[in-house]
């Protein structure tokens, strides 16, 4: 197998191809001064299996753009198989249309990336199960559980807490997984996109709390559940975030919120961030997806 990546992913491709003992194909993404996108594949790639790793974080437009420029490169030079990882799958909130007729962005973004001629999908904790569904192509959606399990312990006693009613599906994994209560908090958006919350469904009080989310990005989620639960005499908080958007201002919200401990995944790269954000690594949890389907192919 031979590995690419898009601009933003390098440090992740490089610990995956050390891992796997794979080989990085060199490439290079240049942007014209209006903005174009060019990629260069500097090898080519006949026959080979083809891993594209490429979260479609920010900017979101361009990294979408430039793993279908790549998975398109990537065909053209060769390739028999092409598996993308996309650990972060930008436009996953928009899954269902948001005013009548409105579009389903998601559904587009996932026809993009099937039509270019991606075989396979590998991608971690979608906003919603029902986007594996947008695609006909098979599609490994890892559980976050799989990144956390290792770090949650000692939950003994806790309540899993998902900061809104969206959220529940992913948090009762939590909560059957560790064997822990389930409280959910009614938040609702203002049309400004201020998170109103003042309602939680479940006792937290005087309990140790730990917040499941899928996305950080404005942060106003999570300090807002974070702000109710110790009003409501929740103890100890913690936050796992798999996907660390981290738009504006929300480091600072973060630093200065009511949670005690906060945990995110490298699904997005940053270049630094500080001490109270405590970074998962996701790279074991795909060698093992990467295994299985190499396990899958050789069976079949
Ligand atoms: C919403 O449904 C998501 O699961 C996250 O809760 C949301 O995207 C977080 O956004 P923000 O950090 O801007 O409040």
């Amino acid at each position: 197998m031979k590995l690419l990546s898009g601009r933003y992913c390098k440090k992740l491709a490089d610990e995956l191809a050390k891992k796997l003992d794979f080989k990085c194909a060199s490439s290079i993404t240049e942007t014209f001064e209006d903005q174009e996108l060019r990629v260069q594949i500097n090898e080519p790639l006949y026959r080979e299996d083809v891993v594209i790793i490429q979260s479609t974080s920010k900017p979101a437009n361009d990294n979408l753009m430039e793993l279908l420029l790549l998975v398109d490169a990537a065909k053209r030079a060769g390739a028999a198989r092409i598996t993308a990882i996309i650990p972060y799958f930008g436009y996953s909130r928009q899954d269902r249309p948001s005013y009548e007729f409105g579009p389903i962005s998601a559904s587009l973004v996932a026809n993009l990336i099937e039509t270019v001629g991606v075989n396979n999908i590998i991608t971690i904790d979608l906003h919603s199960k029902q986007i594996e569904g947008f695609f006909k192509i098979g599609i490994q959606n890892l559980s976050s559980i799989k990144i956390f399990d290792s770090v949650i312990k000692n939950s003994s006693g806790a309540v899993v807490v998902s900061p809104d009613i969206g959220g529940i599906f992913r948090a009762r994994e939590f909560s059957k997984k560790f064997n822990l209560d389930l409280a959910v908090i009614n938040k609702s958006r203002g049309v400004n996109g201020q998170c109103s919350m003042n309602e939680i469904i479940g006792n937290v009080e005087n309990k140790n709390c730990i917040l499941i989310d899928d996305i950080v990005d404005t942060a106003g989620t999570i300090c807002g559940a974070a702000k109710l639960l110790r009003e409501k005499g929740a103890k100890k908080i913690t936050a796992y975030i798999t996907h660390a958007v981290l738009s504006g201002k929300a480091i600072t919200l973060i630093e200065n919120s009511q949670i005690d401990e906060f945990f995110i995944s490298d699904t997005i790269q940053h270049e630094k961030l500080p001490d109270k954000f405590q970074i998962v690594q996701i790279t074991d949890v795909l060698v093992n997806a990467l295994k299985k389907i190499s396990q899958h192919r050789s069976k079949h």
